[in-house]
């Protein structure tokens, strides 16, 4: 695979590991690797996902972990890259327009289903910031648990997605975007964010480390927090917690 890219400084592809999270940390910790770096698989035996969860990774998806070096950057980093990636995939399928949104925090879903997950972990010793995504690109069969929840780009467009393509058209416009991010963060992406977010507007309930609440969707802050309106007029941000409920 040839990707052109500036973001990263080595690019190391595996067919099958464990978790491209485990294999980043690990080569992270033994003092392997230095800069910017990806790790890249073409399957996972133990794919991780958000809240302890795993995450189906057969061959045919993508998956991969981006391992960044000493940036400045927070949480909100997740947010950025749905929202990079939600480009990304609209620049190779600009027919699914309309069809493909963001869901708060971090999925990008697909008619309704979900059809990229991102995952962040801070190694703030190390200095670094892990951003494992996973995306069913040509995925063709999820089983029952998952079919009714998981889509695959393959399944809407009905052919296979080139993960070279996809890739080189990803890490462009991340490299491009990242400086505007670190200097501004959200700030110019509010109203791409909204006019693409999948709960806007929708009554949630919201669950956090203590507390759940009821509210209706506004969009999110430049920290990446989701804005709630959980009274008339009273809008508050989110800045972790899991949405539980779509009413
Ligand atoms: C989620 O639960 O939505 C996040 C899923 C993240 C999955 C990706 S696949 C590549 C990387 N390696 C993992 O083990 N998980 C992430």
């Amino acid at each position: 695979m040839k990707i052109e890219q500036h973001l990263f400084d080595e690019i190391y592809s595996f067919n099958k590991v464990v978790s491209t999270m485990n294999t980043a940390q690990k080569m992270i910790q033994n003092g392997d690797v230095n800069g910017n770096f990806l790790i890249l698989a073409n399957e996972q035996s133990n794919g991780k996902g958000r809240q302890a969860a795993g995450w189906f990774s057969p061959e045919g998806g993508l998956w991969f972990t981006m391992a960044l070096y000493g940036l400045p950057l927070d949480s909100s980093l997740t947010i950025f890259t749905g929202i990079i990636i939600h480009q990304a995939i609209l620049e190779m399928l600009p027919e699914l327009e309309g069809r493909l949104k963001i869901k708060w925090p971090n999925d990008i879903m697909l008619d309704g289903k979900k059809l990229c997950g991102i995952l962040t972990l801070h190694l703030g010793q190390k200095n670094y910031f892990l951003v494992g995504v996973g995306v069913d690109t040509n995925i063709t069969e999820f089983g029952p648990d998952l079919s009714d929840i998981a889509i695959s780009l393959k399944q809407s467009v009905g052919r296979d997605i080139e993960h070279e393509e996809f890739l080189n058209v990803l890490f462009h416009f991340y490299a491009e975007e990242l400086p505007e991010f670190m200097d501004s963060r959200l700030r110019n992406y509010l109203e791409y964010y909204k006019e693409h977010c999948y709960l806007k507007g929708q009554q949630v309930l919201l669950s956090t480390e203590f507390e759940s609440f009821n509210g209706r969707v506004q969009g999110i802050n430049s920290k990446g927090a989701l804005l709630l309106e959980i009274k008339d007029g009273m809008i508050q941000p989110f800045y972790s917690g899991s949405i539980e409920k779509i009413y």
